[in-house]
């Protein structure tokens, strides 16, 4: 059991107390800054506008600059509960201590009044969604060996979360806009631990289903079955989308939504793999690396999650596919070898697994309306 995080409980007073005294960083269980409202409004400009990176379900990102000119990405929360305060506290002390070059940095935070504002490293790179799907798409700035590399390090963050890390975390919430890339595009996960923060049951459910619907393991989406098998199973989503820069869940004309395994799963058989990579690619990828990585992300996205690989073993498949080092995935699906044509339309009809995402996407969206 942890302890209690002493910071959270100091007044602001205290706060500004154990700073002058030169407190904060000398103990390496806390290895974070406690700030003061006055700094963080002076470096993002009283949260102007123009300073805003990002909009997420917690609150809104600003970027700062610190009077040691340091840049910084302030997560500003939205109001919270005197519940969801003490969890808050509680969560900030774990990522706090959760330290590793493929997890995005804790730089510190800021509780007063009804402030939480949390101090993270600015990624200047932003995050692989605005890369694969957003306003940094067209440039195509990932290569085939970046792409690798991101996937490669966001596993490594994964697989630390899940074996090494004291408590155990599960993140709960892998997906595009959670992987955000430093100045050499290294990957960096983000918001690990957050999901905790909702309560359990089906507002959490709602809350996290919103806008991230195709991560989710079946289990988790249908009976909230929470386990670091539901991780592998987003990351899984996460490599399909990294190579092919689909999108998880796709709207089909008519309205009939398909899942970006059900997208790959026939390419796959077949041997399209041209299909699958990127086209804004044109062509330039490694063959057998991407055979391995859809067929490590299919192993990921078992409908068991028993059967699905743990993360360490995806960070040795992935190594091995990247010849870092030589590791044999084998795999759980036929493949084919030829270059076949398969129709995007051979998709019409909705399947009893879309439908349950569909039941759960209803579920949730009933709930978001109370
Ligand atoms: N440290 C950071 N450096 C640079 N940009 C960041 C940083 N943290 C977040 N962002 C940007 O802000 C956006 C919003 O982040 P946020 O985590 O609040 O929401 P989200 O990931 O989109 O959704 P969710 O709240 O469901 O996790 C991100 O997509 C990213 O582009
Ligand atoms: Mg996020």
């Amino acid at each position: 059991m942890h302890k209690k995080c002493f910071c959270c409980f100091l007044s602001e007073e205290e706060q500004s107390k154990a700073r002058n005294k030169g407190e904060k960083n000398k103990n390496k269980d806390y290895p974070w800054e406690i700030y003061t409202s006055k700094e963080l409004l002076r470096a993002t400009n009283n949260f102007h506008q123009d300073h805003k990176i990002g909009e997420g379900g917690f609150g809104s990102v600003y970027w700062g600059r610190t009077s040691k000119g340091v840049e910084i990405a302030v997560k500003r929360l939205k109001t919270m509960t005197a519940k969801a305060e003490m969890e808050f506290a509680v969560e900030v002390e774990v990522l706090g201590r959760v330290r590793h070059k493929n997890l995005l940095g804790l730089r510190g935070f800021y509780a007063g009044g009804d402030e939480r504002l949390i101090v993270y490293d600015f990624m200047p790179n932003q995050s692989l969604l605005t890369h694969l799907h957003g306003h940094l798409s067209s440039n195509c700035l990932l290569d085939w060996p970046k792409r690798i590399n991101i996937a490669i390090g966001a596993a490594e963050g994964l697989a630390y979360l899940h074996h090494e890390a004291n408590p155990h975390i599960i993140h709960r919430d892998i997906k595009a806009s959670n992987v955000l890339l430093d100045l050499e595009f290294q990957a960096k996960v983000a918001d690990f631990g957050f999901a905790k923060l909702i309560p359990e049951g089906v507002s959490h459910l709602t809350t996290r289903v919103k806008g991230t619907l195709g991560y989710l393991a079946p289990e988790y989406a249908m009976w909230g079955k929470v386990s670091e098998s539901c991780d592998v199973y987003s990351f899984g989503i996460l490599l399909l989308e990294i190579v092919s820069a689909k999108k998880p869940i796709e709207k089909l004309p008519g309205g009939v939504k398909r899942d970006i395994v059900q997208w790959v799963t026939p390419y796959f058989q077949k041997g399209a793999f041209n299909h699958i990579a990127d086209s804004k690619l044109k062509g330039k990828f490694d063959l057998d690396q991407l055979k391995s990585v859809v067929m490590i992300a299919l192993r990921c996205t078992d409908g068991s999650p028993e059967k699905r690989p743990s993360m360490a073993e995806v960070v040795d498949w992935l190594k091995g596919a990247a010849g870092k080092r030589r590791r044999e995935v084998t795999p759980s699906l036929s493949l084919g070898n030829g270059d076949d044509e398969v129709d995007d339309d051979d998709y019409g009809e909705i399947t009893p697994y879309q439908s349950k995402l569909k039941m759960a996407s209803t579920d949730s969206d009933r709930h978001k309306r109370r």
